[in-house]
């Protein structure tokens, strides 16, 4: 496309860009997203917002605070004189493996109407990538598609593939625990209400967290989800590590997530995920977002067993903190067992996550 440019926005600018980014989320709200304010204050806070940001960036699309080993790219694509896209990028280290390629997690990409099909998004990915590849060498870029995004195959044409999916449960309810547990057969539902219980993780499950972390870590690998670190074998030091991680997270009250599960049976412990709440921002109407991740199970036991006491443990939590639905998410490829655990349990498709080494 002649004309075209992409660079940082510059101050005065910010006015001229949330047109698009409110453009971005009434489409992700028809997609079934979190709903995003109508609010013209809101969005007049948001360019302001941008603006001070350019005034720090100084035309630089990278924002990062000294030492850090990441930050906050912002772009925008223009031509003739005309803002038509942007994209922003989050830059960071997910794992401490020195292999592990540093994350860019691409957001708010968007194109104005007029001009898509026409090398605007392509140039801003290229773009951003080249920008990230100044903090480090090897770098994982994905992002966060709805499964409602009509322009999905957009990344599959740039070469990105899916690396990671996330469900839904919706809405949340008092009743939704009791559901979850009934929705079981008979015989299992007398094997998860005898047997199995989920309590919190403490110290003394360091031993099981690693060997549960090994399971998560090649779920990844084996999908080429390149954000986290290789799979490992145990060893005493990762073992001691996670043994202090858990006793400072058991600390935490049950009020304040993050709230770390383990699922257990007679013969000990079958199972891990992490519940968190997550809080909805402007331009989204504030609010709550609940997300158990983390998941992992004996390789051994059937995530259709396993999986229904977590996820009632979740929708408890996610319903007593006023969240909306429940996301599951760092789940494995439609088909597998996991991922069809959930979906028999009445979770809907959300999201995937596509990914790409861009350097
Ligand atoms: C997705 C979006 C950013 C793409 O930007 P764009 O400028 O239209 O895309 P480009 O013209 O650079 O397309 C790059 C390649 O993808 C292909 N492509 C673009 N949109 C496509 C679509 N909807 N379906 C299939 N292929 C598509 C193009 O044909 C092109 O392939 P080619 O090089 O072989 O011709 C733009 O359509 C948009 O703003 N959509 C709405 C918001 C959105 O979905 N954002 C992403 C949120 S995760």
């Amino acid at each position: 496309m002649t004309g075209l440019r992409v660079r940082a926005p510059q101050v005065g600018e910010g006015d001229k860009i949330v047109p698009l980014w409110r453009n971005l989320w009434d489409l992700h709200e028809a997609w079934g997203s979190y709903p995003g304010t109508q609010d013209a204050a809101v969005y007049r806070a948001l360019a302001r917002r941008i603006d001070d940001e350019s005034a720090l960036r100084r035309g630089f699309p990278l924002l990062r605070r000294s030492g850090e080993n990441g930050g906050h790219i912002h772009l925008i694509a223009e031509r003739d004189g005309e803002i038509v896209g942007q994209v922003e990028g989050w830059v960071e280290a997910n794992g401490v493996d020195p292999r592990t390629p540093i994350t860019c997690e691409i957001r708010s990409l968007i194109v104005a109407e007029t001009v898509r099909g026409g090398g605007v998004g392509h140039a801003l990915l290229e773009e951003l990538a080249a920008v990230a590849g100044t903090v480090a060498p090897r770098i994982f870029a994905v992002a966060e598609v709805l499964a409602e995004n009509p322009f999905r195959p957009f990344y599959r044409r740039e070469g990105y593939a899916p690396v990671g999916w996330t469900l839904r449960y919706a809405p949340v309810s008092a009743e939704t625990p009791e559901i979850l547990i009934g929705a079981r057969e008979e015989t299992a539902r007398r094997t998860i209400q005898t047997k199995l219980h989920v309590r919190r993780a403490r110290a003394s499950d360091g031993f099981s967290a690693a060997l549960l972390e090994t399971v998560l870590a090649m779920r990844r690998r084996a999908v080429r989800d390149l954000r986290f670190d290789p799979p490992r074998t145990p060893d005493a030091a990762q073992i001691d590590a996670l043994s202090t991680y858990l006793a400072a997270r058991e600390r935490l009250s049950e009020a304040a997530p993050p709230l770390d599960w383990i699922v257990e049976d007679a013969h000990g412990v079958r199972g891990q995920g992490t519940f968190a709440l997550l809080p909805l921002e402007a331009p989204f109407l504030t609010g709550q977002r609940a997300v158990l991740g983390r998941i992992a199970f004996d390789p051994a036991g059937d995530p259709a067993i396993l999986l229904p006491p977590l996820l009632a443990r979740a929708a408890e939590r996610a319903h007593a903190f006023g969240a909306k639905w429940l996301e599951l998410c760092d789940f494995s490829a439609p088909g597998t067992p996991l991922y069809e655990a959930a979906r028999a349990l009445g979770a809907t498709p959300w999201s995937s996550v596509m990914g790409k080494r861009v350097c």
